[in-house]
């Protein structure tokens, strides 16, 4: 007979990212879910959520959506699966704008585990070799990738949305890049970068951070080159989204005690926007957007793009798992990474 009994359930800080170092993105074990992804938003910041509505002039709809999962129902932040309006999307870069300082210390010039193990790894194979190539960053965060690319040998003209990005990027000595504040839900900045001007297009864990990625893909074909390739990655929208749990089970079998981590998915299917933490100790939780695999693949299909190329990094497994995180879950990749490319090239890879 087995005794199936659930030692642990806790809500999980949404981690695109661990701080550098050790981290805890979970909550104390033992606390609800309810508790651990909704709290109030400080004064200052809802002081300066009101002022940029002001000067949208568009206010922010407030829609209950899905599944009543806690966060979903109490946060005041939350908006419908489609109103991702221009106010959505400014509201977006400017919490990353806000967090820039926070998010240039945590990651530093070389990024944390995540970036390290994970992300960086599956970019570099999906991109293969951008020696002499000219390479455009999408949301660029404090440069760390752009300084990577051209260590590698690449021209690199590297972006972002938050002006506070693109400031600490540019006080990192050294590295010959091209940094430029654009908005990628902006189609006429997008455009502005030039005509197939690019040998590739990368966008590192950024696009669940994106209000709008429709503008983005339809302006690949015009920004690349042949032959061209766009390379992302993503938190896992199977896996490391707000709609997850991360559990520790004990289960004895025949007088065997197993432990088991694993996660617990009880959102998937609907686009939802959250507020979230993407580091522990965030100073201004950020907006999620979760969409699932065939909304987020959507838009590029659309712009004639195909999928030739996809990795579902995870940690290795170790002997002790330990703390609850994505340390310790071998077998769930927190984030996902592909290659898309123009249609006519599909079979090349
Ligand atoms: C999780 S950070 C990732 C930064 C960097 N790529 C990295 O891997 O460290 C997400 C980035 O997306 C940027 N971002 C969000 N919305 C954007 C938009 N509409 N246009 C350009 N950048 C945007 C934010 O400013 C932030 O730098």
């Amino acid at each position: 007979m087995s005794i199936h009994s659930s030692v642990c359930s806790a809500g999980v800080f949404r981690g695109s990212s661990t701080p550098s170092g050790d981290d805890c993105r979970l909550e104390t074990p033992g606390s609800s879910v309810a508790a651990t992804t909704v709290t109030a938003m400080t004064p200052a910041a809802t002081k300066k959520r009101s002022q940029m509505n002001a000067r949208t002039r568009k206010p922010y709809t407030v829609t209950a959506v899905r599944y009543p999962h806690p966060a979903v129902v109490e946060t005041p932040w939350e908006y419908g699966p489609s109103v991702a309006s221009a106010a959505v999307s400014d509201d977006a870069v400017q919490r990353w704008d806000d967090n820039a300082a926070f998010w240039d210390a945590q990651m530093g010039a070389d990024g944390n585990s995540f970036f390290l193990t994970l992300t960086r790894p599956a970019v570099e194979r999906l991109l293969g070799d951008v020696a002499g190539q000219r390479i455009l960053e999408i949301a660029c965060g404090n440069g760390l990738f752009a300084r990577r690319l051209t260590a590698l040998g690449a021209d690199v003209v590297a972006t972002d949305g938050a002006a506070g990005m693109i400031e600490h990027a540019r006080a990192y000595p050294g590295a010959d890049i091209d940094y430029r504040l654009v908005d990628a839900a902006d189609p006429a900045q997008l455009a502005g970068l030039g005509q197939h001007a690019f040998d590739a297009v990368v966008c590192n864990m950024a696009l669940m951070d994106m209000a709008e990625i429709d503008p983005l893909a339809a302006a690949l074909p015009a920004l690349l080159r042949q032959p061209g390739r766009f390379v992302f990655s993503i938190t896992h929208p199977c896996f490391n989204t707000t709609g997850m749990r991360m559990t520790h089970e004990l289960e004895y079998i025949k007088g065997e005690r197993f432990e088991r981590y694993g996660v617990v998915i009880t959102q998937y299917a609907t686009p939802a926007i959250e507020e979230g933490i993407a580091i522990d100790g965030q100073p201004h939780k950020q907006l999620y957007f979760d969409r699932p695999l065939h909304a987020l693949l959507a838009p590029f299909f659309a712009a004639g793009l195909v999928l030739n190329g996809m990795e579902e990094p995870a940690f290795p497994p170790r002997e002790q798992p330990g703390e609850l995180r994505w340390e310790a879950l071998p077998e769930i990749p927190p984030v996902m990474c592909c290659r898309l490319v123009p249609a006519a090239r599909s079979h090349e890879a």
